[in-house]
């Protein structure tokens, strides 16, 4: 949610932009302000006057428009709003602002600017994929930037691959995140006062500086558990790896690459009331990664890695004598005889709790965006339906909630 949190909204000009009216819609939903802005191009592709009737606030077009200097001068309006979201941002707009240009009102907006800039890129594949484009994007990247998108899928132009605009709920989902937005239930909540640890997504083991091991978790389920928590009210420390979803919001994100570091951060978050372990952490790791990258010798013999087991983070935290989270859940990943093995994995790792799900690859779970998980407690076993990963956190952040009252 975003009560009381504003967005200066930049509107470029491409096809997209007509997706941006309803980012702030949706911005408005959330408890949002909009304050939007258009390039000239943008212009072309959505008039000033609808953008201006759903944001309910002016929309600012010039930079040398005296009316609007006289309002708000632009350093003014670069700094008034909360976060500074491009959507859709073009190859051109992204192209001045890693080079400093300030040539119109939007992008002297972007180098006034002294609050974070999300961007949401949008253009035809060829172009996303051009190294100049590249170049600018990892420039914009090591400014500070945030990124949300571009998605994969058909464009207007016919092509086919990334370029597509995230959707406006991602890009909502991505302002939130960026904003470390507010719990819905303000100061309120059935986990108000409890502090709650999630582990998420996959680690990147190195082999050498430019080759991991990784898998395939998209770190979808521990940030939609994340998020739930701390709707209701929790503070939640969320420790994940390199993965694709979006950053839950209203919690401490702490982004680490590998199972070591995991275990450090995880560990460094305690106390907490509950920890709840969503991550894919590799099982091994390469014992001794190497610095330089590893080139084939002409022998046609393959190099050998040895691994090592990475340390198990559930059993640690959950076989803890001192500050063990008052209720501890893992995850299990199976592919065959689900339940036995799941139940087996409970006692194993000492959790209290266990969310058992089929991963075999027909089910489409590992990387979709459904679940079908079974709870396994003291208990016994409880088998949900296929829910979407959102409604999967949602009963599991209620039953916790429950098992904390
Ligand atoms: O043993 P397995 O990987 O199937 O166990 C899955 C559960 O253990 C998950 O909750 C996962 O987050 C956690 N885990 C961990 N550290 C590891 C391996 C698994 O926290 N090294």
């Amino acid at each position: 949610m975003l009560f009381g949190r504003s967005v200066l909204l930049i509107v470029g000009g491409g096809v997209a932009a007509y997706k941006s009216i309803e980012l702030v819609r949706l911005i408005g939903k959330a408890g949002g302000r909009v304050t939007p802005v258009l390039t000239r191009a943008g212009a072309e592709f959505v008039t000033p006057l609808s953008l201006a009737a759903i944001a309910g606030a002016k929309a600012y077009r010039e930079l040398f428009d005296l009316t609007d200097e006289a309002e708000m001068g632009h350093i003014q309006l670069s700094r008034a709003a909360d976060l500074v979201v491009v959507a859709p941002a073009t190859a051109d707009l992204m192209a001045k602002v890693a080079n400093g240009h300030a040539d119109d009102l939007a992008s002297t907006l972007l180098l006034a600017t002294d609050k974070r800039v999300l961007l949401a890129p949008a253009m035809n594949v060829r172009m996303w994929l051009h190294p100049a484009v590249t170049r600018n994007v990892a420039t914009l990247a090591a400014d500070g930037a945030l990124f949300v998108g571009p998605g994969e899928g058909e464009m207007a132009c016919g092509e086919f691959g990334p370029g597509r605009m995230a959707e406006p709920a991602q890009i909502l989902a991505a302002i939130e995140a960026a904003l470390g937005a507010a719990p819905a239930v303000a100061g309120g909540g059935p986990l108000a006062g409890r502090h709650v640890l999630v582990t998420s997504g996959p680690t990147h083991e190195p082999i050498d500086p430019v080759r991991y091991i990784a898998n395939r978790s998209s770190g979808r389920q521990g940030a939609a558990i994340a998020e739930a928590l701390a709707r209701r009210g929790a503070r939640v420390s969320f420790v994940t790896g390199p993965a694709e979803a979006p950053r839950p919001a209203g919690c401490e994100v702490h982004e680490v690459e590998t199972a070591v570091e995991m275990l450090a951060a995880a560990e460094a978050a305690l106390p907490a009331d509950a920890a709840v372990f969503a991550a894919a952490v590799a099982d091994w790791r390469v014992v001794s990664a190497s610095g330089s990258k590893m080139k084939k010798d002409g022998s046609g013999a393959p190099p050998r890695l040895e691994l090592v087991e990475n340390p198990d983070i559930l059993k640690a935290i959950a076989r803890r004598n001192e500050g063990r989270p008052r209720l501890v859940v893992g995850f299990a990943a199976e592919t065959d005889d689900v339940l036995a093995n799941a139940a087996a994995k409970r006692l194993r790792k000492g959790c209290d709790w266990l969310v058992a799900n089929d991963v075999s690859p027909a089910t489409g779970i590992m990387g979709g965006t459904e679940n079908a998980a079974i709870l396994i407690t003291e208990a016994g076993a409880e088998a949900w339906p296929r829910l979407s990963k959102v409604e999967t956190a949602e009963r599991l952040a209620d039953r916790i909630a429950q098992a904390l009252a």
